[in-house]
């Protein structure tokens, strides 16, 4: 078993050709804080023999020192390579390990069982083979190990092995093996498993590990290793049609021109026909480069520049497909969507989407449903929480190349990040396109926005008001009004209270209430600067995202962020319409400032202080900056009385 084959002595040249024709196995492994999955990868590495003596010098001195296991050396410390994850206790983030036997390599994802970092697993687990699952044979099939098989059966991958673990402490009993074993498989009916293996192993003192063991006479399975070394792994992606993201447009002078990218499914050769999408474009392959190296044919995973026989237009973001099997391209899709962020998700917010190669900004248009991962059963939901995993339905702002997870884990995959905190918040497996797009049309205006603000001799302008409820928006934003109404601007308001009796009727205060109230206002806003107007919209919109949100739907320099502000202190104490007092009194839930948050503008376009401006002066202030960005020599911006505002 041990890795010192004599040939890196004779002939390295043979070693490594050995070497190279070896197959790989990619595996990944998920269980809960505890059940030793760190000690069990450690196992795997020290009966294989591929530690260095200077590295196990060090974990012996380690393992005396953080003293978990007495004596003996804490194998956990050969995986566990962050010094946080080591104070902790748990593994914090993804670890790759590499290793061989004699049969066949391996890649070893060590992802992190505490219930916060299914996030690990998602990037962990999306290429892997093989998914080692651990059960602590004293506790059993828990919560945690049906979602990390949900997840692991989620992402793809087809075979499953669960290391009932810690069986020295149950006395290698079998009828403790048996009953997880049935448990286990109960469950995992549901899932799409092509294989499910389960062994009984003590990864601390290495039965089943990497040779059987006699202790568990009653087993006749193979070990752990054995398993790995044998299963047959089903390569389809090789099989699957070729996609090239494109990731970079090599154009180091005038008679070179490549696209590069890593490979992400299938194989490609010299003369092939190929197909770019979105735009649709055709050529032939003239060179694959890798390297320095010209190749006839290059496959998934490696990392090459392509030439083509035709100049044709691609871009970065561009996916190139042989032409026999081309990419779908679609902007709205429905979704399996695992959440790992310690915010919910909120259906409605924009968030972005990056793909393969491809970033774009959209939304979660529906939460269909959650997947109770206990039954499978699926749970009515308006938000899903950390770890939460769920149907949902897409609309991006662009239509991106994409296949179904089902046919590529690749091109069918996805990762949500939040564009105010830029973390990775989620990650979603495309389930297929829906066409609805397709059959809506814009219809061109022949009056369009232009035509009718010089009409109006004005800029179409959003003037947004944020703030508390009683910090003077409205009182402001009405002034504002009047003396642009009474200069002969167009104008109009749009306000909280009023909007709220209408249009938003069916809208409460909740935090998907309020953003799908900003969303809406911000569609009216638009359609309202289409027309050419100067709209006030006066509303608390207490989240950074969803103003970000309207400001991104307008043009460039037509909105403009006006933060009223007025410390909570003082909102409360003028309390013009009683409302603070009821909230204080637990009558009114959900109040903005008491029970629920207001988020201030970090850069907003102006910010007014009403505890020294008055309520005129402030009308001024927004006006000022209004004539301090609109230039008066442009005809479309002189103001009907030749004045400007
Ligand atoms: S927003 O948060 O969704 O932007 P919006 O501006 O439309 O709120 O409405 C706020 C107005 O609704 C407040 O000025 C207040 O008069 C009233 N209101 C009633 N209940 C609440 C509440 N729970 N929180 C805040 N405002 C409330």
């Amino acid at each position: 078993m041990a890795h010192h084959d004599p040939l890196i002595a004779t002939d390295i040249k043979a070693y490594l050709d050995s070497q190279a024709r070896k197959s790989f196995l990619r595996v990944f492994t998920c269980g809960s804080v505890d059940d030793g999955k760190s000690t069990l990868i450690g196992r795997l590495l020290y009966d294989s023999k591929l530690i260095y003596e200077d590295q196990m010098a060090a974990i012996e001195r380690d393992s005396k020192a953080s003293g978990t296991t007495g004596e003996r050396p804490d194998l956990a410390l050969l995986v566990d390579g962050l010094a946080a994850e080591r104070e902790q206790g748990i593994t914090i983030d993804v670890a790759y390990r590499f290793f061989s036997t004699d049969k066949r390599k391996f890649i070893i994802a060590d992802t992190p069982g505490h219930v916060q970092y299914t996030r690990n697993m998602a990037t962990g687990g999306s290429t892997a083979d093989v998914a080692i699952l651990l059960i602590d044979a004293r506790h059993g099939v828990v919560e945690q190990t049906r979602r990390h098989a949900f997840i692991a059966s989620l992402l793809g991958i087809p075979q499953v092995v669960v290391c009932v673990n810690k069986m020295d402490l149950v006395d290698f009993d079998q009828s403790v093996f048996n009953a997880i074993d049935v448990d286990f498989r109960a469950f995992a009916d549901g899932l799409s498993f092509d294989d499910i293996m389960t062994i009984p192993v003590s990864a601390l003192n290495g039965d089943n590990v990497t040779t059987r063991s006699d202790k568990a006479d009653w087993y006749k399975g193979p070990s752990l290793l054995n398993f790995l070394e044998e299963t047959e792994v089903d390569r389809e992606s090789l099989e699957a049609p070729f996609r090239l993201p494109v990731q970079w447009v090599n154009r180091p002078n005038l008679d070179f021109r490549g696209f590069s990218g890593t490979i992400a499914s299938g194989t490609v050769s010299k003369g092939d026909e190929i197909i770019a999408m979105p735009s649709g474009k055709r050529s032939r392959v003239a060179d694959i480069i890798l390297h320095t190296q010209h190749l006839e044919h290059a496959r998934q995973d490696q990392a090459v520049t392509l030439t083509l026989e035709d100049e044709i237009d691609i871009s970065r973001g561009d996916m190139i497909c042989r032409t026999d099997h081309p990419v779908d391209i679609a902007d709205q899709f429905q979704a399996h969507l695992i959440w790992m962020d310690d915010n919910a998700l909120f259906p409605g917010r924009q968030y972005i989407l990056r793909s393969t190669n491809t970033s774009v900004t959209g939304s979660i248009t529906a939460l269909k449903h959650r997947i109770n991962v206990t039954d499978f059963s699926e749970v009515a939901a308006k938000t899903l929480e950390l770890n939460e995993i769920g149907v949902v339905t897409l609309s991006l702002s662009k239509a991106i190349p994409f296949d179904a997870y089902s046919d590529n884990r690749k091109t069918g995959a996805f990762i949500v990040v939040d564009r105010l905190t830029n973390r990775t918040v989620g990650a979603g497996m495309i389930d297929f396109a829906l066409r609805r797009s397709k059959n809506i049309v814009r219809q061109d205006l022949i009056v369009d926005r232009t035509d009718r603000a010089s009409q109006k001799g004005q800029q179409p302008t959003v003037l947004w008001f944020t703030g508390l409820s009683g910090s003077g928006k409205s009182t402001i934003a009405n002034l504002v009004d009047k003396a642009l109404f009474e200069r002969g601007h167009h104008t109009y308001t749009l306000d909280g209270d009023n909007v709220r009796h209408g249009l938003n009727r069916d809208l409460g205060f909740t935090k998907e209430d309020r953003i799908e109230n900003i969303r809406r206002i911000g569609e009216v806003a638009k359609l309202m600067s289409h027309a050419g107007l100067i709209v006030m919209c006066s509303f608390i919109s207490p989240y950074r995202a969803e103003r970000q949100m309207v400001r991104d739907l307008m043009e460039e320099d037509e909105f403009f962020e006006i933060f009223i502000d007025t410390p909570l202190a003082i909102a409360e104490d003028r309390d013009v319409k009683g409302l603070y007092k009821r909230a204080r009194a637990g009558e009114i839930k959900n109040f903005t400032g008491i029970d629920s948050e207001y988020q201030p503008p970090v850069r907003p376009d102006l910010r007014i202080d009403t505890t020294v401006t008055s309520a005129a002066d402030a009308a001024e202030q927004v006006l000022d900056l209004l004539r301090s960005r609109f230039r008066l020599d442009d005809p479309k911006l002189v103001m009907r009385d030749g004045g400007g505002i």
